[in-house]
């Protein structure tokens, strides 16, 4: 479980772990079972194989670790871009590798990687983070289909506004209170996500329940990516 020092990433660690799963954690930060960068493949190397010879196996492998950054393309300088595309696209691709050489040897497994509706569609100023996050998608179809016939399920999560530290210090800040409003008027059940709500995705994903799913990008949005609302109801008095 990478990211699993924060957010979205813990919540999942907890479900898993509540589902009885034996979790091993991973962030770069914070309090977990191995504290590397997932930029860095020898150290992902290392930290996998630990994981491999203390437990003799690997079922599942949920991505979650992640930055948010961007902007408008103009103004944005190439090292931002790197750092947002290195740890959301790079190290993800690293990390699957890893869970993938190691799921090929045993010939099974799940691969769960944390996407984003805005790898699905765009959002203003999004550019890097996007850009990172459709890779994801993309990264995800492309090994469904390499390793399915290998007994290895690859899929993702494209939450949208979820309850972490990544959103809540964008929202909060000092002179966000226009943006925080128009991003949670798109969430059409009007609230944001809870990251326990991405969990329950991914313990499904990680589960027997999903046996036939593969290559899938499972939207968990409060109904973000469903479409616009234009004002009839509010019109109509409802
Ligand atoms: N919160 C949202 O609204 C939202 C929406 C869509 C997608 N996501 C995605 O969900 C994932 C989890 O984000 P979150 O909301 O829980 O944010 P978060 O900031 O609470 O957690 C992200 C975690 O990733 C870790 N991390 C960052 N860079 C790392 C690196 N180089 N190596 C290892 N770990 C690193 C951080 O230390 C942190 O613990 C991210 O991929 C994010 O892009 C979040």
């Amino acid at each position: 479980m990478t990211g699993a020092g924060s957010g979205i990433g813990a919540a999942c660690a907890e479900r898993l772990t509540a589902d009885g799963a034996t979790v091993v954690t991973l962030d770069i930060a914070g309090s977990v079972d191995h504290l590397i960068d997932v930029r860095d493949e020898p150290a992902v190397e290392a930290a996998f194989s630990t994981v491999v010879d203390q437990h003799g196996h690997l079922d599942v492998v949920v991505n979650a670790a992640g930055v948010a950054g961007g902007g408008p393309v103009h103004l944005l300088d190439a090292g931002e871009w790197d750092r947002v595309v290195d740890v959301n696209l790079k190290g993800t691709f690293i990390v699957d590798k890893y869970s993938a050489l190691h799921m090929l040897a045993q010939g099974r497994g799940s691969i769960i990687n944390i996407a984003s509706i805005e790898g699905l569609e765009g959002t203003e100023g999004g550019s890097a983070y996007n850009a990172s996050k459709a890779g994801v998608v993309m990264l995800t179809k492309s090994m469904a289909i390499d390793y399915g016939r290998k007994g290895i399920r690859v899929n993702c999560i494209c939450p949208g506004g979820i309850e972490t530290p990544m959103l809540l210090d964008l929202i909060d800040a000092d002179g966000m209170e226009l943006y925080r409003a128009a991003l949670l008027d798109e969430h059409l059940l009007g609230r944001f996500g809870r990251p326990s709500e991405i969990a329950a995705a991914a313990a499904f994903l990680a589960s027997e329940d999903a046996s036939f799913i593969t290559g899938h990008s499972l939207v968990v949005d409060g109904g973000f990516t469903a479409g616009m609302r234009v004002g009839i109801l509010d019109q109509l008095g409802m």
